[in-house]
C-alpha cells in the first residue's frame, strides 16, 4: 500500500522525497514490469504538470509500451522514430520544449506539449525508456534532467 508522502511547493524537495519513497516500492526480486507499474504511480504522484508518465521496454524489434499512467499510447515505436526512438538511438536524455517543433514527434495523447525521454540503461544495454509528457511547453529543465536521471539509476538496480 501506497502511504502519501506530504508533497512540497518546491520541486528540487518533491524529487528528494520521491527518491526517498521510490526504493520502498522497487524490489529487485520481482519482475521488471511489476517494479515499473509502481515507478509509475510514484512518478505521476509527485510530478506536477503532467499527462502521461510511464515506460517504453526495449525489445529485438522497437520499443513498445510498458507500464504507465495516463492515456492509452502509441504501443509500438521503431528506433529513430519520435522523440523515444531518437532518444533510443543516441541512448540519451530528451529535453523537448515544444513537442510540436520536435521533428517527427509522435502524438499519443494530443494534450501533451513538452516531453522528456530518459533511457534506462542495464549493463551498458538499453532497457528501455521513461517518458513523461506535461500539458505546459517547456515544463522540463535541467533540475528535472538532473532528478529524474537519478530516478532511472535506482530503477535500474532493481530490473531483471
Ligand atoms: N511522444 C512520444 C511517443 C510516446 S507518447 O508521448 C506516450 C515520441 O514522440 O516518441
Amino acid at each position: 500500500m501506497f502511504v502519501p508522502v506530504e508533497k512540497s511547493e518546491d520541486k528540487q524537495t518533491n524529487y528528494e522525497r520521491l527518491l526517498d519513497t521510490l526504493p520502498h516500492y522497487v524490489d529487485q526480486e520481482e519482475p521488471w514490469y511489476t517494479v515499473l507499474a509502481n515507478a509509475s504511480a510514484i512518478l505521476e504522484y509527485f510530478l506536477d504538470d503532467v499527462n502521461w508518465v510511464g515506460f517504453y521496454r526495449m525489445e529485438k524489434d522497437g520499443l513498445y509500451l510498458g507500464p504507465f499512467q495516463g492515456v492509452a499510447a502509441c504501443t509500438k515505436i521503431l528506433i529513430g522514430h519520435g522523440v523515444c526512438g531518437q532518444a533510443a538511438e543516441e541512448k540519451e536524455t530528451f529535453l523537448v520544449d515544444d513537442v510540436e517543433a520536435f521533428p517527427g514527434h509522435i502524438t499519443c495523447d494530443a494534450s501533451s506539449k513538452s516531453e522528456i525521454v530518459v533511457p534506462l540503461m542495464v549493463r551498458g544495454e538499453l532497457f528501455g525508456l521513461l517518458d513523461i509528457d506535461s500539458p505546459k511547453k517547456a515544463r522540463f529543465d535541467e533540475i528535472d534532467r538532473k532528478y529524474l536521471e537519478k530516478v532511472a539509476a535506482v530503477l535500474v538496480d532493481n530490473l531483471n
